[in-house]
């Protein structure tokens, strides 16, 4: 089983952070190997150029896809599981993860194909998606307000889709009182980790 995290947080002293070191550290004692896009370290690009809206905006899978792109494309490619990791700013995830969608979901490759054009590779299903997210707000509060349904509907519908078979969304909820929360968010990363490794022979 091979794993991708794409993580999109600015700051190493962030909570988000301890979370992918503890699961880094829970995929590394499973003996699952990783592979890490961490997007605001990588300084991935996530503002779509004009030549690149032209090829999403009008299909014009003609013109060449980046080789920023063309690398998220084979870790994808590589990766039996892909976990996203972000914090929820303002209702969703970051622009910098918001960005790598926007990119990364090339037309052709991620949608729009065409079944004439056999120049582009379509993206495979990938087996295994995690959405993990912390937020400041409860998830009681979350739900509540209907803005965990938005979240999961957004990410767990539209963005992960029919592109992954086996999706889960974790909303991490309450770090405004972090000890409070942290022990039971540390609970759900193991869980997380324990479900990748129950399947991981599958793909060895
Ligand atoms: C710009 C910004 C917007 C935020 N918007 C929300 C929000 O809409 N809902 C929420 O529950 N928390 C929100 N938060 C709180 C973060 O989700 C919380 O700080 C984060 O999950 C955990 O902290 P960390 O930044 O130390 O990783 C926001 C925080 C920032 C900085």
């Amino acid at each position: 089983m091979k794993v991708l995290i794409v993580f999109s947080h600015p700051s190493k002293n962030s909570y988000t952070y301890q979370i992918l070191t503890q699961l880094k550290s829970a995929l590394d004692k499973a003996q699952i190997c990783y592979e890490l896009s961490d997007l605001y370290s990588m300084g991935f690009q996530t503002d779509m150029s004009e030549a690149e809206y032209e090829r999403e905006g009008f299909a014009k899978t003609e013109i060449s896809i980046s080789d920023d792109v063309q690398a998220e494309h084979r870790k994808i490619e590589n990766a039996d599981c892909i976990i996203f990791l972000y914090p929820v700013w303002w209702s969703d995830c970051p622009a910098k993860l918001k960005g790598w969608f926007d990119r990364v979901y090339s037309v052709g490759y991620a949608y729009g194909y065409d079944k004439s054009d056999h120049s582009i590779n379509k993206m495979k299903q990938v087996p295994y998606g995690f959405v993990i997210c912390t937020a400041g707000h409860p998830n009681d509060f979350l739900d509540e307000i209907g803005i965990a349904e938005s979240m999961r509907n957004v990410m767990i519908d539209d963005r992960l889709g029919q592109r992954f078979k086996h999706k889960e969304m974790h909303i991490l909820g309450g770090t405004l009182e972090k000890e409070k929360v942290r022990p039971v968010h540390y609970q759900k990363i193991m869980h997380i980790v324990k479900t990748i490794e129950d399947s991981s022979n599958q793909y060895d």
